[in-house]
């Protein structure tokens, strides 16, 4: 049997722009917390993306402080009608004069007058949000974005957002190696109308096969604080990167690719992000998209990934963070 590739685009409704599935995750351009990153090669993963047509540019204001923002609205400079943009805040005031001075000074750094689509980025536990859920309606109404998101929910937050507005998607953590939100949030976005966009979907890395039994990782990469990389967890891990290793020299593709098609492979996925350092990473990702792939092979991914994740602890999200 033969798997056929899910049409290379997608929408997020209500907005009518068709982008690409895969999308650029563009945190790693901020600089912190990834050990740094040159904006010369963050230009030249942007500019990769375009010419191989990924459209869908993921940021946040809380990507290197905005320097994330930054680069994008130089970049998007006379082509900003050619990407999907989203960006995303923290909502640290719950309200209206808070959103619309967050989405303000995002608007100024990416240059742009809209967003195709505004997430909040976490939930702040014990808070209600449904005061920001209004004020993004507001900003939808008046058209400086196109869809709303939320990032991190669990069903409860948002069916309590709800309430107030329509989510339009939400954006995941999911992987071969996360796959928690398979119980209820991506069923509940299926019944509800909600894309669902995955991130962190090769695990930050790991699922490129490049961390050794004993990973080391630079000054100011805080990838060793990812649950996955504890060690009580990293050994299943690990384990489970030899096995799909295994997998992947047999079918004659990369571990990145697979890693990259399981993912759009599963129900209820409309987009997937992925990020990229650079031109090179871009390219290679891209490339995931090319081809056909057996379906048995996603079945064995499959239960190489239920084996690790039988170790998992859901501790509730990848990072050990709980604003
Ligand atoms: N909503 C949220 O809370 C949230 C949280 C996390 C991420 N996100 C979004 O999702 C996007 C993707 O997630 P992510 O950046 O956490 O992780 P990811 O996409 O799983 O991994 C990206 C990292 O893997 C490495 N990499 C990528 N392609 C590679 C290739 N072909 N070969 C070798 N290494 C490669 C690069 O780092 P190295 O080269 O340093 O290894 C890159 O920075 C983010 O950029 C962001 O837009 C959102």
């Amino acid at each position: 049997m033969t798997h056929h590739l899910k049409p290379p685009l997608v929408t997020i409704k209500p907005v009518a722009k068709q982008h690409s599935a895969l999308g650029l995750g563009c945190w790693v351009f901020g600089g912190a917390q990834w050990g740094g990153q040159e904006d010369a090669d963050s230009f030249s993963a942007m500019q990769a993306a375009l010419d191989l047509g990924i459209t869908h540019f993921d940021t946040a204001v809380g990507y290197g402080g905005g320097r994330s923002e930054t680069l994008l609205g130089e970049f998007l400079k006379g082509r900003r009608e050619e990407v999907f943009l989203a960006t995303k805040f923290f909502p640290a005031e719950q309200t209206a004069e808070y959103v619309f001075g967050q989405l303000d000074a995002s608007l100024d750094r990416l240059q742009t007058d809209y967003v195709d689509l505004y997430y909040i980025h976490w939930p702040i536990t014990g808070k209600d949000l449904r005061p920001v859920m209004e004020a993004l309606e507001q900003a939808r109404a008046q058209g400086k974005i196109g869809a709303i998101g939320v990032s991190n929910f669990s069903v409860e937050q948002m069916e309590h957002v709800s309430e107030v507005g329509h989510i339009d998607a939400h954006q995941l953590c999911y992987n071969l190696f996360w796959r928690f939100p398979e119980r209820d949030i991506i069923p509940w976005c299926a019944q509800n109308g909600t894309a669902v966009v995955t991130y962190s979907s090769i695990a930050q890395g790991i699922l490129t096969g490049k961390f050794p039994r004993e990973p080391k990782f630079k000054e100011g990469d805080d990838r060793g604080g990812n649950v996955l990389f504890k060690p009580e967890n990293w050994p299943f891990v690990y384990e489970g990167v030899e096995k799909l290793k295994a997998l992947s020299a047999e079918c004659g593709r990369s571990l990145t690719h697979l890693a990259i098609r399981w993912v759009i492979e599963q129900a209820g996925i409309t987009s997937e992000l992925v990020g990229a350092r650079d031109a090179g990473q871009m390219t290679d990702n891209a490339a995931a998209l090319d081809g056909e792939i057996a379906a048995d092979v996603f079945a064995k991914m499959t239960a190489i990934s239920d084996e690790v994740m039988s170790h998992i602890p859901d501790v509730g999200n990848m990072f050990g963070f709980y604003p």
